[in-house]
């Protein structure tokens, strides 16, 4: 087996050296930013507003090219929008004239799955996302959460080699972003497919990640990766109250303030 092969075994997402400069902007997005994702992980990407974690998303899925660098999606160079990726971006992005049940089967309708199984599938995966009844709704007819649900229903369904989630859960109530919290890391418990996180919220990335990348403010580039050494499944609630979750939240605090203060002072 040759090396490339063996890469693409174990490797689903790869940056190399990879730097983003907006045509007209003055700095870079992000800057000379490495890391590799194996298959099968769930990584959270943390950072402070504006330091380039949308821009990583956009890179990996193919809608932005490197101005320097290179993306690998399974040890293969990405050069076009990455079809294997299924990415729910940071509007909730729903067809707002499409149902609740057109916008989930939208993945399984250009991949011309047929109608049986189609509806089957559909039904299955709006179940699991606990909007059953509402398959005739529009997405104006929804609250936010429960969009995020059918936009979360929607990406999973196809079963993706890799999913990127930005802030899925950003504008929700603590309660219900904490019930989907707890609904995502089943589902994806189940799946174990490749999946990237965005969030600002420490909290979030500790619950539900095997890895943590934090960025720095603008221009981006990896602080660090830090593991998330919990077992699964996971219940949320019971982390809380482990003396290993403080341990790692003041570490990943004790990173973030010293980005504050170090920004205080230049
Ligand atoms: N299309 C664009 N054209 C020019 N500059 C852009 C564009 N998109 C993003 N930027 C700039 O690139 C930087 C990174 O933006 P990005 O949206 O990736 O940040 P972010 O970490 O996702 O922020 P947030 O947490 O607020 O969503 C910012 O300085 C932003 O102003
Ligand atoms: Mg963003």
């Amino acid at each position: 087996m040759s090396s490339k092969q063996r890469a693409s075994q174990t490797e689903a997402l790869r940056f190399e050296n990879v730097t983003l400069e907006f045509p007209g902007s003055h700095r870079p997005a992000i800057e000379d930013v490495s890391f590799q994702i194996d298959r099968g992980k769930f990584v959270a990407v943390i950072g402070p507003s504006g330091c380039g974690k949308s821009t990583l998303l956009n890179l990996a899925a193919g809608l932005l090219a490197p101005s320097s660098g290179r993306v690998y999606f399974g040890g293969e160079p990405v050069t076009a929008v990455n079809s294997e990726a299924a990415y729910v971006t940071q509007q909730a992005n729903l067809l707002p004239w499409l149902s609740v049940r057109a916008n989930v089967g939208l993945a399984l309708k250009f991949r011309k799955v047929p109608k049986q199984e189609r509806a089957e599938r559909i039904a299955h995966w709006i179940g699991l996302v606990g909007l059953t009844g509402f398959e005739d709704h529009y997405p104006r007819e929804l609250s936010g959460g429960m969009r995020k649900r059918c936009a979360i229903a929607r990406a999973l369904i196809y079963e993706p080699s890799i999913v990127l989630m930005d802030e899925p859960f950003g504008p929700l109530d603590a309660l219900t972003r904490l019930n989907l919290q707890q609904e995502l890391l089943h589902l994806w418990e189940e799946q174990r497919g490749t999946l990237v996180f965005v969030t600002h919220d420490l909290n979030e990335a500790i619950y539900l990640a095997d890895e943590v990348i934090v960025m720095s403010e603008g221009p981006g580039t990896i602080r660090r990766t830090l593991p998330v050494p919990f077992e699964r499944p996971r219940t949320i609630g019971s982390l809380v109250e482990s003396r290993e979750f403080s341990e790692i939240y003041n570490d990943l605090w004790g990173l973030f303030t010293s980005d504050v203060r170090s920004s205080d002072a230049a």
